[in-house]
């Protein structure tokens, strides 16, 4: 297997094994998609990657990270999304959105402020109150949210379901749940935080079920046809927290669910965790749900040389990788590492003229 090699999931077929990895881009205004991000996706679809992500985008407005997020939680949303994935289509890529709840991580300051990361005021546009599946903030300087109640969680459900319709409506052909990284999903799914008595809280069942649940209701919505990919962190790297052992038992439980993909990553639910950063860090996680759980996989995190990404997909540690800053550095990486590898890919035309 090459990194070039097409590949299908359902009805889709992806031109290569390279996608966009989602990254926030804090450049929305109430939640509505703008010529940044048509720029932004769009330079690497024309690149060359073969699947773009959008960044999370917040399936409720109190779920966006910043008041800066792109957001899908009204129809009003579709119409400039919808402009969008018709652009990353047209030049060859399969266009995909990254469905997502930020819990307690909410109402914080986009990075580049003065104090980037910090809690925004509602003067300042952020907002109250924030949930997660425990009362108990992030840090004692964060917002502390409300536990939602069983009502709060149905509703959750239900919006991560109407983002999928509104997805669909937009024209995405690619739907990834965001269950990562310490935002809500993974505030239910890891012990460190989840501290509830109810049926989501407790046992790995329990603290489960609100995924299993957002799971099976957008895949009622979002067409057989259509591949779905959920992004786990496949550890939180600390004592007592949610362990790789963890993530193959979900992997498990969630294919017959309908996710095609486990996009591993990894960290995010407490402030400091002791994470060995290095090239292809989380590709182990990658390799191990793939083979432990009979799934496809995607590995994602410090990917940057041609070589390296050809190594994990040749030697099946994972069927797709997935960049983040590499491809913000050079948006054409996927055209150079063709070069590089000496595989065939597809040029723009209107950049034949440049092509090696
Ligand atoms: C600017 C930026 C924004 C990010 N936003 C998101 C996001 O919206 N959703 C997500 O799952 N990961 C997000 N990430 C994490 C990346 O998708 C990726 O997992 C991480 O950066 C590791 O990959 P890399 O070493 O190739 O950058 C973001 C990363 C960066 C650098």
């Amino acid at each position: 297997m090459n990194l070039f090699d097409s590949f299908q999931i359902r009805d889709i077929t992806f031109r290569n094994r390279i996608a966009v990895s989602p990254m926030c881009e804090y450049s929305s205004e109430d939640g509505f998609a703008n010529d940044w991000h048509l720029v932004h996706l769009g330079a690497r679809a024309v690149g060359g990657a073969g699947t773009v992500l959008s960044e999370a985008i917040a399936v409720v407005s109190e779920g966006r990270i910043s008041p800066s997020d792109l957001g899908i939680w009204k129809d009003a949303h579709i119409e400039n999304l919808a402009r969008v994935v018709r652009f990353l289509r047209q030049h060859g890529a399969v266009a995909g959105t990254q469905l997502a709840h930020a819990g307690f991580k909410a109402s914080t300051a986009v990075p580049w402020r003065a104090q980037g990361g910090s809690v925004v005021s509602i003067a300042d546009g952020g907002w109250r109150p924030i949930y997660s599946s425990t009362a108990k903030g992030f840090t004692p300087e964060s917002i502390q949210p409300e536990a939602l109640t069983l009502e709060g969680i149905a509703g959750i459900v239900h919006a991560f379901t109407e983002g999928a319709r509104r997805s669909l409506e937009a024209g995405f052909e690619l739907v990834e749940i965001h269950a990562a990284h310490g935002y809500l999903i993974h505030q239910f799914l890891s012990p460190l935080v989840n501290t509830r008595t109810d049926q989501y809280g407790g046992s790995f069942e329990n603290r489960t079920r609100i995924l299993r649940e957002i799971i099976a209701a957008v895949r009622k919505v979002w067409p057989e046809r259509l591949p779905l990919w959920l992004r786990i962190s496949a550890s939180d790297w600390t004592e007592g927290g949610w362990t790789i052992e963890d993530s193959i038992a979900l992997a498990r439980q969630v294919k017959p669910l309908g996710v095609d993909l486990i996009d591993s990553s990894s960290g995010g639910i407490v402030p400091k965790a002791n994470i060995p950063l290095g090239p292809g860090y989380q590709t182990r996680f990658a390799e191990r749900i793939r083979r432990e759980a009979g799934i496809l996989t995607g590995a994602v995190g410090m990917i940057t040389a041609p070589e390296q990404a050809q190594h994990i997909i040749a030697t099946g540690q994972a069927d797709i990788v997935l960049l983040a800053r590499e491809l913000l550095r050079d948006p054409n990486w996927p055209l150079r590492a063709a070069h590089a590898l000496k595989q065939q890919t597809a040029w723009p035309k209107q950049y034949e003229r440049a092509r090696f």
